[in-house]
C-alpha cells in the first residue's frame, strides 16, 4: 500500500513538474483595440502561452469590445465616469481582475492613469505597449511628437508600469525608421504593425518566466541567438 501511494505521489510530481501552468491575462481597453486583437490572435495561434480571461473597457461603446466578443472572450465594462475618483473606479477593475483569478494585465490602447491601488495589487504584472522608443517620447501623440522634433528612428515599447507616466522596466522594443513622406498617419501606421508582433513577443517571454526583474532593469533570460530570432522580426528597413 505504502509503496503504491509513494508512486501515484511521484507521478503526480513528475507530472506536476512538467506542467506548464497557463498564465490568465486581461486586457484592458479603451478604444479599437488592434493590440488585444494581435494578442487574442497570438494566444489563438499558440504562440503565447496564455488564456484570456476577460477583455474590460472603461469605454462602453469601445469598438474593441465587439471585435473581443466575436473571438468568444468575455468582455466586461467599468465605466469610469461611475466613479467619484480614480481609485474608487481602479478599485471596481481590481475586484474584477481578481475576480477572474488574473496573473497578469495587459493595458492595450487603454486611456486611463493606473492608481497605486492597481499597480501594487498586480506589481510587475502590469503591461503596457507604447508607441515610441522609450524614454523618449512619453505621454499622448507621441508620433506626431517624434515628427515634430525631427528624429530618424521612433517604434514602440512594452514595459511593466509603474508609479509614473510611460516610465516601468523596458520588457522590448522595436525601432520604425521614420521616412521623408511621413505625417502623423503613415507614422502610426507604421509603428501600429510593429506593435502587434512586439506586444505577443513580450508576452510570450513574461508568461514563459524568460523576463527577470533587476532594479529597474528587466534582464531577459535568453541566449544572444534567441534574442537575434526575435530581434529579426522586429526590424523595420522603411518598407509599407
Ligand atoms: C496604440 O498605438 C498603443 O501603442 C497606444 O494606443 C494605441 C492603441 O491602439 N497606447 P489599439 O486600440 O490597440 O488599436
Amino acid at each position: 500500500m505504502w509503496y503504491y501511494s509513494l508512486q501515484v505521489r511521484a507521478l503526480s510530481a513528475g507530472f506536476s513538474g512538467l506542467e506548464v501552468r497557463v498564465k490568465k491575462i486581461a486586457i484592458l481597453i479603451s478604444g479599437r483595440g488592434s493590440n488585444m486583437v494581435a494578442l487574442l490572435d497570438a494566444i489563438e495561434a499558440g504562440e503565447v502561452p496564455a488564456e484570456c480571461a476577460v477583455v474590460l473597457s472603461n469605454v462602453p461603446d469601445a469598438p474593441g469590445l465587439e471585435s473581443a466578443a466575436a473571438k468568444g472572450v468575455k468582455t466586461l465594462v467599468i465605466d469610469h465616469r461611475n466613479s467619484s475618483s480614480r481609485e474608487e473606479h481602479d478599485a471596481k477593475v481590481l475586484a474584477a481582475l481578481l475576480d477572474a483569478q488574473v496573473d497578469i494585465v495587459c493595458l492595450a490602447g487603454y486611456m486611463r492613469l493606473i492608481s497605486p491601488v492597481l499597480i501594487h495589487a498586480f506589481r510587475n504584472r502590469i503591461l503596457n505597449i507604447h508607441p515610441a522608443l522609450l524614454p523618449a517620447f512619453p505621454g499622448l501623440h507621441v508620433q506626431r511628437k517624434a515628427l515634430e522634433y525631427g528624429v530618424r528612428f521612433s517604434g514602440c515599447t512594452v514595459h511593466f508600469v509603474d508609479e509614473e507616466v510611460d516610465h516601468g522596466p523596458i520588457i522590448l522594443q522595436a525601432v520604425v525608421p521614420i521616412m521623408p513622406g511621413d505625417e502623423e498617419g503613415t507614422l502610426s501606421h507604421r509603428i501600429l504593425a510593429f506593435e502587434h508582433k512586439l506586444y505577443a513577443k513580450a508576452l510570450s517571454l513574461i508568461c514563459e518566466d524568460k523576463v527577470r526583474l533587476e532594479g529597474r532593469r528587466a534582464r531577459l533570460l535568453l541566449t544572444n541567438l534567441e534574442y537575434k530570432n526575435i530581434l529579426s522580426d522586429l526590424v523595420d528597413r522603411g518598407g509599407a
